[in-house]
């Protein structure tokens, strides 16, 4: 059975790491990569084919950096081809990003059904790009890998269960490659400067914080304030903020760095104290690896972090996300009820497509 698997984005080939080695033990699945390379820097892409042992892409498409309408619309025209040339029996997505939108657009268009791995995540902000596009990527997917019971209600409420598909919560994929690499965690060169404890992690990149000057420049007020007097701050920043910040000539105070490979972003989570961050995924890996979290945005998909206290919303309030970092450090993290799963993702998506 051919899959043709979509990705373009950091945290899809985060995903794909452990999905795609699933696929490998499968006698039934064979999988061609498309990379639409919508993330490009060596440490945006590169590093985590190399890292995680992902299989070389069949396909590098080299679309990024437009509007959305022009990256999504020039990844559509291209995937169409490749569709047509391969003739897969499925399509594979993952996440939110405009990579799986035009990934799924196009294989749906030609009647390829199309699995969505992450799929009925919901922020209930249109505002956000991702929403837009998760939405309309489940409503062209025949089966519905949901990530959390949550997600699985939020399908059934916009009438998922009343359609000829299958909505199956799996787990969460990001457990499984949390757990699979985590003995692998290195310290690295592009950490040299980290202390070996006693700091926090941040990352910063969401559209909604960014492309906002006034919600931008109150968050790195805390991040620095949070720097200065609570703890040390680390920031691998993502290339997006990197860009804004120099053209609005903002002074971060704390320690920024590159953005990181995954085995080192893992070793910064194993050994900080806690997380600041606007990350879909960095949420839940500082769930995984025991630390609170402060989530600087107004809503958040993985409601079940906040429903159980290991992570609170802050929106972009300098002293709301200053108060939120005191008052979660030294918080003790446990994960009694399995929330993602307990890292048998892959494994359930790929028993799933063997069957499809
Ligand atoms: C995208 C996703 C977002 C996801 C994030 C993961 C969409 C709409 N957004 O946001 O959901 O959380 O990826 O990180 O798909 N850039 C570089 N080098 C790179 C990658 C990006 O310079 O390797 C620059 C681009 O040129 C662009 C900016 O960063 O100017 C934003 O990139 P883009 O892929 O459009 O969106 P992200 O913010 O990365
Ligand atoms: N990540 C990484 N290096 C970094 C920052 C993040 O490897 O410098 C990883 C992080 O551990 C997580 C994923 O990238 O697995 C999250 O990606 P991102 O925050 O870019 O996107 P989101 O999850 O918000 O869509």
């Amino acid at each position: 059975m051919k899959i043709l698997t979509v990705i373009g984005a950091r945290p899809q080939f985060i995903k794909a790491s452990v999905v795609s080695k699933a696929i490998q033990n499968s006698s039934i699945l064979d999988e061609k990569i498309i990379h639409t390379g919508q993330h490009f820097d060596a440490n945006m892409s590169n590093i985590f084919f190399d890292q995680l042992g992902i299989p070389k892409p069949h396909y590098q498409l080299d679309i990024n950096s437009g509007s959305h309408g022009s990256m999504t619309g020039r990844m559509l025209e291209q995937i169409e081809e490749i569709c047509l040339a391969e003739q897969p029996d499925r399509l594979m997505v993952y996440g939110d990003t405009n990579s799986t939108l035009a990934g799924a657009l196009a294989a749906a268009k030609l009647h390829i059904p199309v699995a969505h791995i992450e799929a009925g995540l919901r922020s209930f902000n249109m505002q956000m790009p991702e929403e837009i596009n998760r939405i309309l990527t489940d409503q062209v997917s025949d089966i519905l890998f949901c990530p959390t019971d949550t997600a699985v209600s939020n399908l059934k409420n916009e009438g998922f269960d009343k359609k000829p598909v299958q909505v199956l919560n799996v787990g969460d994929v990001m457990q499984d490659s949390s757990l699979f690499f985590s003995e692998r965690a290195v310290k690295g060169s592009s950490l040299v400067d980290v202390p070996n404890e006693g700091f926090i992690v941040a990352t910063l990149h969401r559209a909604e914080n960014t492309d906002d000057a006034n919600r931008l420049k109150s968050i790195i007020e805390a991040l620095n304030y949070i720097h200065e007097h609570i703890r040390p701050v680390v920031l691998p920043l993502h290339p997006r903020t990197q860009k804004v910040v120099k053209s609005l000539g903002l002074e971060l105070k704390m320690s920024v760095l590159e953005p990181v490979g995954y085995l080192e972003m893992i070793w910064l989570l194993k050994h900080c104290d806690a997380v600041v961050s606007d990350s879909g995924g960095v949420q839940k890996e500082a769930f995984f690896f025991k630390k609170p979290c402060v989530t600087m945005r107004d809503q958040t998909e993985w409601v079940e972090l906040i429903e159980h206290g290991v992570n609170v919303l802050a929106g972009a309030d300098t002293q709301k996300i200053i108060q939120c970092t005191e008052a979660m450090l030294g918080k003790t993290i446990e994960d009694p009820l399995s929330l993602y799963g307990g890292g048998h993702a892959s494994q359930n998506i790929v028993n799933v497509l063997e069957k499809a």
